[in-house]
């Protein structure tokens, strides 16, 4: 397995911690863009081959800052797993003032990870097997509930993964959307309609990650749907 540099949003806790902490295992370098770089000092990410940079995806100007520290620290770049995200309630007929709830899933959620890949493109490109891994959901997919902001900036992220797999394919850049249901992090605390140990868990969405990042450009998969209860 040939070892790669990788930038990683939303390592800080859930499922970027456990992708970002079964890629170390792995042997890769990679580069943490977090709020409080501070708060993984001391822990396994803390480690010779993990630069550890702030990262707001709130604030456009983060994602170049912090693809410039990467380039700099490791030379290049070959991938990139987009992790950061919120969740949130907001219904269709949301309450007035809730207009932030929506702008927030927006800009964290779709305009996060389009910045993240604007900056790091020319590096993808670049490598000629370039990845991209993004944590979709399968609110990117179907509406189910009533989550209507939420579902709508995961169905923006899914148009965008496919802007990217078209744009990047002659480039050798390869996307893959991971679409999970319920998996057992903080973003799912709140969920009681299953037992937390039912849930898919990080460990496995890191496991599939990783798998990925192994394979050829011939067969990396655009789409994982990861359901841990049957899709009706
Ligand atoms: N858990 C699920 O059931 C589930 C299912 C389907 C899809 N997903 C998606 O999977 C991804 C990861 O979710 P998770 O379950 O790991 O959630 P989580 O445990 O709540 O973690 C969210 C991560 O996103 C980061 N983040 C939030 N806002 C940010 C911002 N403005 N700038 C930078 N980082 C920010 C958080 O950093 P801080 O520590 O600084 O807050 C944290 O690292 C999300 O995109 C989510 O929508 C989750």
């Amino acid at each position: 397995m040939s070892s790669r540099t990788i930038l990683i949003s939303g390592a800080s806790r859930g499922i970027g911690r456990a992708i970002a902490e079964r890629l170390l295992a792995d042997g890769h370098q990679l580069s943490l863009g977090v709020r409080n770089p501070a708060a993984l000092q001391g822990t396994a990410l803390d480690h010779p081959r993990v630069l550890l940079h702030p990262y707001n995806a709130e604030e456009p100007a983060a994602a170049e800052a912090w693809v410039r520290a990467s380039v700099s620290q490791f030379g290049a770049i070959d991938s990139v797993v987009h992790s950061a995200g919120v969740f949130s309630r907001v219904p269709l007929l949301f309450e007035s003032g809730q207009e932030q709830e929506i702008q927030q899933l927006w800009d964290v959620n779709v305009m996060g990870p389009w910045w993240l890949t604007r900056a790091a493109w020319p590096q993808l490109a670049a490598h000629g097997a370039g990845r991209i891994v993004v944590l979709v959901s399968m609110s990117g997919k179907r509406s189910k509930g009533r989550l209507a902001g939420y579902t709508a900036s995961k169905f923006a992220l899914m148009g965008l993964c496919q802007t990217m797999r078209n744009e990047g394919w002659e480039q050798g850049i390869r996307v893959t959307a991971i679409c999970p249901s319920w998996v057992n992090t903080d973003m799912a605390a709140a969920v009681n309609a299953m037992p937390k140990e039912a849930m898919s868990q990080p460990g496995d969405i890191a496991s599939l990650t990783a798998q990925l990042l192994e394979l050829p450009n011939s067969c990396v998969p655009f789409e994982l749907a990861v359901s841990c209860n049957l899709e009706t």
